[in-house]
């Protein structure tokens, strides 16, 4: 699963070469977001996310965009389908709310694109090749979660079909809201 965003822009599945780069861009985006005290310890957070990028990477649930050929964003989703065998796996927690994710759901847990790579398509590219690989594989519906503050993405998520995801509240993180969308 591959799209050309523009001649000088690509999405693509990322590749275990790419895993340290991606993990720069993480440590970006919790520092961006003003998530990053919710890690009191970031070290141990950054070894726990990059061992479970490693798994999105075999899966193929992990994609990184690229702006003449240097990465300049990504995006990952976890979840498992009926028919996948593999339904009781740790991967099907979500860490902050320890809600249990629905089989089906894709849901998207991570989303970024460096500030000067930013409004030239690239988040819709990576969600939109993370939305047809998902529904490729067997996923009815795609989840996310963001701040009720972050306009920006919940003006991307619009666009993109999603809506709030009605009854459900993350208790333990502030401003935080499930978005649906079905596949
Ligand atoms: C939210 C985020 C991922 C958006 O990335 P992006 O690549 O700029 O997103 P897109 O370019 O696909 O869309 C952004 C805007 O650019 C516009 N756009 C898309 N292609 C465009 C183009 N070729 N020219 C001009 N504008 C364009 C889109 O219409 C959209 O407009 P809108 O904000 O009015 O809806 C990015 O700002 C980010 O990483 N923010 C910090 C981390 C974050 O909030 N992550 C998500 C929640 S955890």
């Amino acid at each position: 699963m591959m799209d050309e965003i523009s001649p000088q822009s690509t999405i693509r599945p990322a590749a275990h070469r790419d895993s340290n780069t991606v993990v720069k861009l993480w440590k970006r985006l919790v520092t961006e977001i003003d998530v990053a005290a919710g890690y009191p310890d970031l070290h141990a957070a950054v070894d726990k996310w990059s061992d479970r990028l490693g798994r999105q990477i075999d899966e193929e649930k992990a994609f990184v965009a690229e702006l003449d050929g240097k990465i300049v964003g990504f995006a990952c989703y976890v979840g498992r389908t009926a028919g996948s065998g593999l339904q009781n796996r740790r991967t099907d927690r979500l860490k902050g709310p320890g809600l249990p994710i629905p089989l089906g759901v894709a849901y998207v847990t991570d989303l970024y694109v460096t500030p000067a790579a930013r409004h030239q398509g690239l988040a819709q590219g990576l969600l939109g090749v993370i939305m047809r690989g998902a529904e490729s594989t067997g996923f009815h519906t795609v989840w996310t979660n963001t701040s009720s503050r972050n306009k920006r993405t919940l003006s991307l998520l619009s666009k993109l079909g999603f809506a709030p995801l009605q009854g459900f509240q993350i208790p333990d993180l502030d401003n935080q809201v499930y978005y649906a969308r079905a596949l």
